[in-house]
């Protein structure tokens, strides 16, 4: 895969499911009773390491596609896995699922690929011991392979020292399991997926400022759930059509909930052509079709309570900065330094070796833009959004743009390279 300087940008296109949505629909639907059918589903590699997961535990899963269809056991109706469960890449399977094994009778053992062995897991494995769970980091590290379950659980309260989604719905999932009320308070709030698509399952989750609870032992009943399209996948598209030349995109039903949202008012910080149209809610999420085109995109300030919002568009944000004109500076992002690679140094180093003035910092970067950009081979580190993000900044490069490593897109959005190709012609 080679890619050049783009001279125009033009088309209407859809992304692939949203993840975390395609994730919590699968985890979900599996400890419900009865059918849970998903459509617009994202067939990629993190998505199916999760429907293994619980195939492994006796959950009858068929997929053709984008469609899939859960034939759910219960709450109580996981079985043991034979073997250790494979999470593959995806850090949100590990972390939902260890709270779901936290609370079944039976011990079970899970780990991933070597990224994944590298995340930090002593973010769930301190609140779910705190809920008498037993799991242990099997390598005394803090990281997975981890043994998880066979012991009850108690309801607490958590004072989560970071805004996750991920350590906040384990905590919430364990808590199905613990008789009383579970709750979570983040230092700012995180995505909330899990709360508004459990609580359509039939869970009682309420979302009070910054403190989410939910009560055990609830009936889950499955549910039909339209998966809309992932606005992490369409941050790539809404980058490019701001920083391209004759550019014009309508990227079609997008989820735009606010708690993942904030790529969407940084663009228009910055300047950007964006606007959110045929506004309206699908499956309890909000959704609209994004139109973007070609701008003058100035520098801006991204930090404090907007980064849960956008922390995994980081990346491709940086690359639209390297095109504005005048310092952008992110901070309050240290989270990117534990994502599938460190990406405030994986950034800063591919962003450099395009000509770009990037400065990493402890919490985030200081890029000063305008500079031309030139190809380079980027290095990956097998993470899918800096491919990604770097296959944006190379339609505005000098000269050839390409990868050490050009299939890792796969993990969140397979067709990613024929996308671009569509709308370059
Ligand atoms: C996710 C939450 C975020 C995000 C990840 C998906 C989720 O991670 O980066 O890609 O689906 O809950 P953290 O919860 O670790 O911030």
């Amino acid at each position: 895969m080679v890619i050049t300087k783009a001279k125009t940008l033009k088309g209407e296109i859809t992304v692939p499911g949203d993840k975390s949505i395609s994730h919590r629909g699968v985890m979900f639907g599996a400890i419900s009773e009865g059918i849970t059918e998903l459509t617009g589903f994202l067939d990629g590699a993190d998505c199916r390491s999760t429907i293994s997961c619980f195939r492994a535990m006796g959950i009858d899963i068929s997929q053709d596609k984008d469609h899939v269809v859960i034939h759910g056991n219960g709450l109580h109706g996981l079985c043991s896995p034979s073997n250790m469960l494979d999470v593959g890449n995806s850090g949100t399977t590990t972390r939902l699922i260890s709270g779901i094994l936290a609370g079944q009778p039976f011990v079970s053992s899970l780990n991933g690929d070597e990224s994944i062995q590298k995340r930090p897991m002593g973010r769930i494995i301190t609140p779910l011991t705190q809920m008498g769970a037993y799991i242990k980091s099997l390598k005394d590290n803090g990281c997975a392979p981890l043994e998880i379950g066979g012991k009850p659980l108690r309801a607490i309260h958590y004072d989560s020292p970071v805004a996750s989604a991920q350590v906040k719905s384990c905590v919430l999932l364990a808590g199905l399991y613990a008789d009383g009320i579970t709750s979570v308070t983040e230092p700012v709030v995180s995505r909330n997926h899990t709360e508004l698509m459990l609580s359509g399952f039939g869970a009682d989750v309420k979302s009070e400022g910054l403190t989410a609870s939910i009560v055990g032992n609830p009936k889950l009943t499955g549910q039909k759930i339209a998966v809309p399209g992932d606005i992490s996948s369409a941050a790539y598209f809404i980058a490019a059509g701001l920083i391209c030349e004759n550019a014009d995109l309508l990227i079609k039903n997008v989820n735009t909930n606010p708690t993942r949202a904030g790529i969407i008012q940084v663009a228009k910080a910055m300047g950007g052509k964006i606007e959110l149209l045929n506004e309206r809610i699908v499956s309890g999420e909000p959704v609209a079709d994004i139109h973007v085109s070609s701008s003058s995109l100035h520098g801006c300030e991204i930090s404090g309570e907007i980064i849960p919002t956008l922390i995994d568009e980081l990346p491709v944000i940086a690359v639209m900065a390297a095109a504005a004109s005048g310092t952008t500076t992110i901070k309050d992002a240290a989270e990117l330094k534990v994502k599938e690679s460190d990406r405030i140094a994986t950034v800063t180093e591919n962003l450099k070796a395009m000509g770009c003035d990037i400065t990493a910092t402890d919490d985030g970067m200081i890029i000063n833009g305008g500079n031309a950009l030139y190809g380079t081979t980027i290095k990956t580190y097998k993470d899918h959004r800096i491919a990604m993000s770097f296959a944006i900044a190379g339609l505005i490069a000098d000269g050839d743009t390409t990868f050490d490593d050009e299939k890792c897109p796969v993990i969140s959005y397979p067709n990613f390279f024929e996308t671009i190709k569509t709308l370059l012609s």
